[in-house]
C-alpha cells in the first residue's frame, strides 16, 4: 500500500498548554486532527466551566486562520469539586470530560485528588448525568516500583471504583501495560486510549547508549511484551481502544535537565507514527476504526466527515520546532518515518 485515505481523525487525549506554548503547537494538531480533547492541567488548572470557557476562547484564538478544529474540553478533578459543577459542565455542552489525576502524578498534578473516595459525591453526579471519567492510572505510593503503578491503580482504585459506580463511564488514559489492556477487555462501561510511543517502543530506548529524556513520559515506557499486548489491543478492532497521542510539550531545557519533566511531543506526526506501529503488525486496514470511529462512539459524537491521505515516503522528524524560550524535540527527532501526511 503506498497510500492510505482514511477519515479525519480526533485526538482524545492531548496537551495543548497556554500563551506561547499553545500558539506554537495548536497548527500541528489542528493539521491532522479536527477534534481533541483538552487536557486541564495547566498552572493553575482548569477547574470549574468558567475556567474552562475562557481556555476554550484561548484556543480558538489560536487556530490558523482559515482552519476548522473543535476544543472539547475537561475539568480537573479536586478534592474541592462538587457535584454542582459537574451539573454545570454537562449544561455547558462543551465540557465533555472529567479528569482524574491522583496528587503528584505527573506534570502538574499538585491539584490532584488525594483520596479517590473524596470524590464519591462528584462520581455519583458524573453518573447520574453520564459525564465521562478520565483517569490518570497510577499510584503515587513511594512503596510502588515505577513499572508497577499502573497495575496498582487497577487493582486497588479502579476495581473498587468501578463497584461503587457500575454505570459511570471511564476512560483509563494511555494505557501501558497488559493488566490495564486486559481489565478494560473485562469490564463494563470503560474504554482506553493509546500513545504512539507506547506502540513503537518499550523501556530500554530509555537507555539506549544513555539516558534519554525525550522518551519519558508517565505513565513510563513498560517491557516489550506489555508493548506487544497495546498493540494487539490497538489493531483488534474492538471499539474499547482507541486513539489518544498524550501528546506533552515541554521545552528542551525542562526535558534535558537533572529533574526532567515527563512527556513526548507527538503532535507534529502523530497519524504517521500510530501508521507505523499499525503497519509493524500489518495491520493498516485496523487504523482508520481506532483513528477516527470508536473515539466519537464513546464521546457519543458524529465521526468527521472529511478526510486525510497518508503517503509512504521516508522523511526525517526535526531535530527541534519553534517552541517556548527553547526549542520543542519531537518524538523520535532526528529519525526516518516512513508515512507522511500530506
Ligand atoms: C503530561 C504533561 O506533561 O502534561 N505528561 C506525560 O508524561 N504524559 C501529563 C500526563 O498526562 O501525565
Ligand atoms: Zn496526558
Amino acid at each position: 500500500m503506498e497510500e492510505l485515505t482514511i477519515t479525519r481523525p480526533d485526538d482524545w487525549h492531548l496537551h495543548l498548554r497556554d500563551g506561547a506554548a499553545l500558539k506554537a503547537v495548536l497548527p500541528h494538531t489542528v493539521r491532522q486532527f479536527a477534534r481533541a480533547i483538552i487536557m486541564p492541567n495547566l498552572k493553575p488548572p482548569i477547574r470549574s466551566v468558567a475556567d474552562a470557557a475562557a481556555y476554550r476562547d484561548r484556543i480558538l484564538a489560536a487556530i490558523p486562520a482559515g482552519k476548522q478544529f473543535e476544543p472539547l474540553m475537561t475539568l480537573y478533578l479536586t478534592d474541592n469539586t462538587s457535584p454542582e459543577e459537574i451539573i454545570r459542565a454537562k449544561e455547558s455542552q462543551f465540557v465533555k470530560a472529567v479528569k482524574y489525576y491522583p496528587a503528584g502524578a505527573t506534570t502538574n498534578s499538585d491539584f490532584g485528588v488525594t483520596d479517590i473516595r473524596k470524590c464519591d459525591r462528584v462520581f455519583e453526579a458524573m453518573q447520574q448525568v453520564d459525564m465521562p471519567l478520565l483517569l490518570h492510572g497510577e499510584v503515587t505510593d513511594p512503596d510502588v516500583d515505577m513499572f508497577d503503578r499502573e497495575k496498582a491503580f487497577i487493582e486497588r482504585h479502579l476495581m473498587p471504583l468501578k463497584q461503587r459506580f457500575p454505570n459511570l463511564r471511564v476512560v483509563l488514559e494511555h494505557v501501558t501495560t497488559s493488566d490495564a489492556v486486559q481489565y478494560a477487555l473485562s469490564a463494563n462501561n470503560i474504554a482506553a486510549t493509546i500513545t504512539p510511543q507506547h506502540l513503537l517502543f518499550n523501556r530500554n530506548i530509555l537507555f539506549q547508549g544513555g539516558i534519554r529524556p525525550h522518551f519519558y513520559c508517565l505513565p513510563i515506557l513498560k517491557r516489550e511484551e506489555h508493548r506487544l499486548a497495546l498493540l494487539q489491543a490497538a489493531t483488534s478492532g474492538n471499539p474499547k481502544f482507541f486513539l489518544g497521542t498524550d501528546s506533552a510539550p515541554h521545552p528542551r531545557n525542562g526535558k534535558e535537565s537533572s529533574c526532567g519533566c515527563a512527556g513526548c511531543y507527538s503532535a507534529l506526526h502523530a497519524m504517521e507514527l500510530y501508521a507505523e506501529a499499525f503497519e509493524s503488525v500489518d495491520a493498516l486496514d485496523k487504523l482508520e476504526a481506532f483513528a477516527s470511529f470508536y473515539g466519537p462512539d464513546f464521546y457519543q459524537l458524529p465521526c468527521n466527515t472529511e478526510q486525510i491521505t497518508l503517503t509512504r515516503t521516508t522523511w526525517r522528524v526535526p531535530d527541534e520546532v519553534p517552541f517556548t524560550e527553547s526549542g520543542l524535540v519531537p518524538l523520535r527527532a532526528g529519525q526516518e518515518m516512513t508515512w507522511q501526511m500530506v
